[in-house]
């Protein structure tokens, strides 16, 4: 299959005229890249708990890119143009939006906070507030509103899943991608792209790595075995 794009996490290949096919790697970078490593199993897990999570939105009603699960490391999905948009809700402050305000980690927000950033590594993945998606012409207004009603049903739904599952759902970035007009949940959703707390409030999610914090892929294998139990 002819390589189309080899990111951080992933590569995509050409499958068919509309489809793609997407390994996930073991490679991990943070910190748009100064960090790198590798997460042994990470591809796998992320495989996997992203087919289980889009199999799950879809049975609630979001549609997104996933079509099936073709090996360990494999999916196959429908091919859209990505978005260059990352979408983030957060349910309480961490990362990026905790150091921003000088707030501990942990601290509750009064409402899920929807953020965007502007897909771009050589900027450093800029915030982008609304109104500049929609002066540069990233989206449309519609477009935008849908991209933010489909992650707030998302953040219900995901938070719900993982609450009966022993896991707090801090915050998650999302992807969307258009194809013939219509808009897709796309991009993955795995411990790479979540943070998830355990009962004792420990992150069992890529801020393990990020922070140097031990049980990387310990912690990865703990949230796919939660997904799938
Ligand atoms: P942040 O607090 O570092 O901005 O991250 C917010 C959420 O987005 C968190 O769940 C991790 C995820 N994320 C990505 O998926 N990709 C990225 O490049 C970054 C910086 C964060």
């Amino acid at each position: 299959m002819e390589k189309l794009y080899e990111g951080k996490a992933k590569v995509l290949y050409r499958e068919g005229p509309d489809t793609l096919r997407v390994y996930f790697k073991d490679e991990a970078t943070a910190f748009n890249a100064q960090k790198r490593g590798v997460i042994p199993g990470k591809g796998a897990v992320n495989n996997k708990v992203s087919a289980a999570l889009f199999r799950y939105l879809e049975a609630h009603g979001v549609k997104t890119h996933f079509l099936e699960e073709v090996s360990d490391r494999e999916m196959r999905v429908r091919r859209v143009e990505i978005l260059p948009l990352e979408v983030i809700l957060r349910f309480k402050a961490a990362g990026s939006f905790a150091r921003r305000y000088g707030l501990k980690e942990g601290t509750p927000l009064k409402m899920p906070l929807l953020e965007f950033s502007l897909k771009n590594d050589a900027l450093g993945d800029p915030l982008i507030c609304e109104n500049a998606v929609l002066a540069l012409g990233l989206t449309t207004e519609g477009e935008l509103e849908g991209v933010k009603a489909a992650t707030l049903r998302v953040g219900e739904l995901l938070k719900a899943f993982f609450a009966e599952r022993g896991l707090e759902l801090v915050d998650f970035k999302l992807e969307f991608g258009k194809v013939g007009g219509e808009i897709l949940l796309a991009d993955e959703i795995s411990p790479d792209t979540m943070r998830l707390w355990d009962e004792k409030g420990e992150p069992l999610d890529k801020d393990r790595f990020r922070k140097d914090l031990g049980g990387v892929e310990e912690a990865y294998r703990e949230v796919l075995r939660r997904v799938l139990g």
